[in-house]
């Protein structure tokens, strides 16, 4: 009789308990628009119940059921917020392990939680999982960026077993969305072909995003991506989620669609060849995994990534940059002192503020007179360059420009001194043929001999040079043949590559923390924001004809601000000057050719240019983006910046379409002024000697810009349309 009032009172408490823990404990995490909750059930394991827009009233996160559609077979294990491998759950999992006796099996349940408060605008959430049978301990964190709607995601895992716990994944992120249709838009790519996109509906199973190259690891596929939910979203409608991985080697990233027509994302490093051994006690932090959601559509939530961006992410977001003149495409290897001297001096005439050397530079047992020999050898090629860089920066100064660097300090020829010097300092198997990508071969930064090595060909041109004012950082092979002489252990080649090379750009940064960089990887083969934490720009494409620049520029701009593209006016394309020098504006102007072979006109249109340029690049670097009409789908691809505090916007117009009468036959509705102020409309940028059809005395409400909007008179004849739009007060 006592024992079944006892069984009755215990039962009841119990009961009681999970209810209220059902009821009580949700974790929400909010931003200034949106929100993810996270429920801790009675059972201690916790699961994502809402992602999207923020609720009304904080207290309705507690009502929402465990999971949508739920089903008593799948709960609490689709949904996981860090889904763990070898229990109970059977789906693609966040993380798996090899406990140090040997079993598979992981178990995660709530421990605690907290919120910290960074700043004004920024937070972090952390909450701890642990095992309830293995000393075994993740930490998820949740960085908000409250005003630009912006999370930074990622883990920290670590053990207190007897021995070595081996990892065989280690996810960022483990997100999970509830809608009725999915829609991924992905990029893939090659050289010169950077940012294809295509879209599609996802459909059940896991699509997977990844790259196993290890350095230049997103060339042909980048981490950045776009989940649009229900239906693909457009630039202003849908919902959406853009997400990127802050790591420079190889990624995954999962989708799947599961059995309740869920959707799974779990993203960090691809676990391929890279099983990590944690010793007990050591943390193993994962890459963040960056996301932001918007149910405006596309442009809104770039708008927000951009943003943050600026503030948060790359070097000097917020500050100036510098327009360059390159050798690259107008000398590639064949140059000398005196003809750089003079290009030098074209650089003042041109009204550019640097001159960028790039390759070609080094090496003198083997000069680096082509891509076959003298990478790794960072002393000045006598023959060239017998004053030596010294000679070069002080010629830049005299000229009142300043002088630039190319550098690809992780690579090296077989034909090298380095090479010879130092054959342990490569990644090639012990065993094997050799096997090039571009001639040559990557070094081993898990190795700290290397990354002094490195380290040490930036910080002696520092050294020597002080007023060296830009670097271009360039990396163009993949990582064949991976074996470190160096690591015990091989499977964390691939990982310790990358944190060997944030080693060295943590350094660099220290002692040089404002100095312009370049991050270019043979075009963009390395944009992420793992590695832009350190530049302040990245090179999109080698491919520089400027109707290709339209498209790659388009689609890279869905994840990273204007003010990072560097785009260059080239001799690629045969394209008029103006339409090279109009594309190139809409992110950060450069060039790259012969300026003594422009002619009289096309050399007084770029040296206005550019100090047309100069007038309004505040806007297009700091302001807001909205794309108005896009290549893919029109005769035109019309892109606009407008100031944050409303009263500039400028507009860039280019015909995209060769065929007969192809041209703006509408007027182009603007975006986000403000529609009760006045603005005068006036075309910029135009060729000497030519007029615009658009009279420069229009002023227009923003309410009759953004509802009727202005035809910027597209057409064969007059190919890019730069339109400034200015407040009158
Ligand atoms: C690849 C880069 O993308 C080019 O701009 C140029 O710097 C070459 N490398 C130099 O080898």
């Amino acid at each position: 009789m006592l024992k079944k009032a006892l069984i009755l009172f215990l039962s009841a408490f119990l009961l009681s308990e999970t209810q209220v823990m059902a009821q009580a404990k949700v974790i929400t995490i909010e931003s200034q628009h949106n929100a993810i909750a996270l429920q801790v059930r009675a059972d201690k394991r916790i699961g994502m119940i809402y992602f999207g827009t923020k609720l009304a009233n904080r207290d309705e996160y507690q009502k929402i059921p465990s999971a949508r559609r739920q089903s008593d077979d799948y709960s609490g294990v689709l949904n996981s917020a860090y889904t763990p491998a070898g229990s109970r759950n059977l789906v693609e999992p966040a993380i798996e392990v090899t406990h140090a006796d040997g079993n598979n099996s992981l178990d995660l349940q709530y421990v605690s939680d907290q919120t910290q408060q960074l700043g004004r605008n920024v937070s972090l959430t952390s909450i701890v999982l642990k095992d309830p049978v293995y000393a075994f301990q993740v930490t998820l964190f949740y960085k908000v960026y409250a005003d630009d709607d912006v999370v930074e995601q990622w883990s920290v895992i670590k053990h207190n077993e007897k021995k070595n716990v081996t990892l065989q994944k280690f996810a960022s992120a483990n997100l999970y969305f509830s809608a009725n249709s999915y829609w991924l838009k992905q990029y893939h790519g090659d050289w010169a072909r950077e940012m294809q996109p295509q879209e599609s509906e996802l459909t059940a199973g896991i699509k997977v995003l990844d790259s196993k190259l290890g350095t230049r690891a997103d060339l042909y596929q980048p981490p950045s991506f776009i989940v649009s939910f229900d239906q693909a979203a457009t630039e202003d409608e849908g919902k959406v989620l853009l997400g990127s991985l802050e790591w420079s080697g190889n990624f995954k990233i999962d989708l799947e669609v599961d059995p309740l027509k869920n959707l799974r994302l779990i993203a960090g490093i691809n676990p391929y060849a890279s099983a990590y051994s944690l010793k007990p006690n050591e943390e193993f932090k994962t890459p963040a995994f960056v996301y932001t959601y918007s149910d405006h559509g596309k442009g809104d939530a770039s708008r927000k990534l951009q943003r943050w961006a600026r503030d948060f992410k790359i070097v000097d977001g917020n500050g100036p940059r510098l327009t360059i003149l390159n050798n690259w495409e107008s000398t590639y290897f064949d140059f000398n002192e005196t003809k750089l001297a003079a290009l030098i001096k074209d650089t003042k005439k041109l009204g550019t503020d640097v001159f960028l050397l790039d390759d070609g530079w080094f090496g003198n047992k083997y000069p680096r007179n082509n891509d076959n020999a003298g990478l790794g050898d960072w002393q000045e090629n006598k023959a060239k360059l017998p004053s030596g860089i010294g000679y070069l920066v002080k010629e830049a100064q005299a000229n009142g420009v300043k002088f630039g660097i190319w550098v690809e300090p992780e690579m090296v020829n077989p034909k090298s001194e380095l090479y010879e010097k130092h054959p342990d300092w490569v990644i090639k198997q012990p065993n094997r043929e050799e096997y090039y990508f571009r001639n040559q071969l990557v070094l081993d930064l898990s190795n700290p001999k290397v990354q002094d090595f490195v380290f040490g060909i930036l910080d002696n041109l520092f050294t020597k040079n002080p007023q060296l004012g830009f670097v271009k950082w360039d990396c163009n092979s993949v990582i064949y043949n991976a074996y470190s002489a160096y690591e015990k252990n091989q499977s964390h080649l691939y990982i310790d590559y990358v944190k060997g090379l944030y080693n060295i750009l943590d350094r660099l940064r220290a002692k040089y923390p404002k100095v312009p960089m370049m991050l270019c990887s043979g075009g963009g083969g390395r944009v992420d924001y793992g590695a832009l934490k350190y530049f302040t720009e990245y090179w999109p494409s080698d491919d520089t004809d400027p109707l290709e620049r339209i498209f790659i520029q388009w689609e890279y701009s869905f994840f990273f601000p204007a003010i990072a593209s560097d785009n260059h006016v080239t001799d690629w394309s045969k394209a008029p000057i103006k339409f090279r020098t109009d594309v190139a504006m809409m992110g950060k102007l450069g060039f790259d050719m012969i300026v003594s072979k422009l002619n009289e006109k096309d050399l007084q249109f770029c040296q206005q240019a550019i100090q047309t340029y100069k007038g309004f690049s505040d806007v297009v670097w700091h302001g807001d983006q909205y794309r108005l009409l896009s290549p893919w789908k029109n005769d035109l691809a019309s892109i606009q910046y407008l100031n944050l505090d409303k009263s500039k916007a400028i507009v860039f117009n280019y015909l995209i379409s060769n065929r007969y009468d192809a041209g703006s036959k509408l007027p182009i509705q603007l975006k986000g002024l403000d529609a009760n102020k006045n603005y005068l409309v006036k075309e910029v940028n135009l060729y000497p000697g030519t007029k615009s059809p658009i009279p420069n005395n229009a002023v227009f409400t923003g309410d009759f810009l953004m509802r009727v909007g202005i035809n910027p008179v597209v057409n064969a004849g007059r190919a890019s349309v730069i339109l400034e739009v200015d407040e009158v007060r």
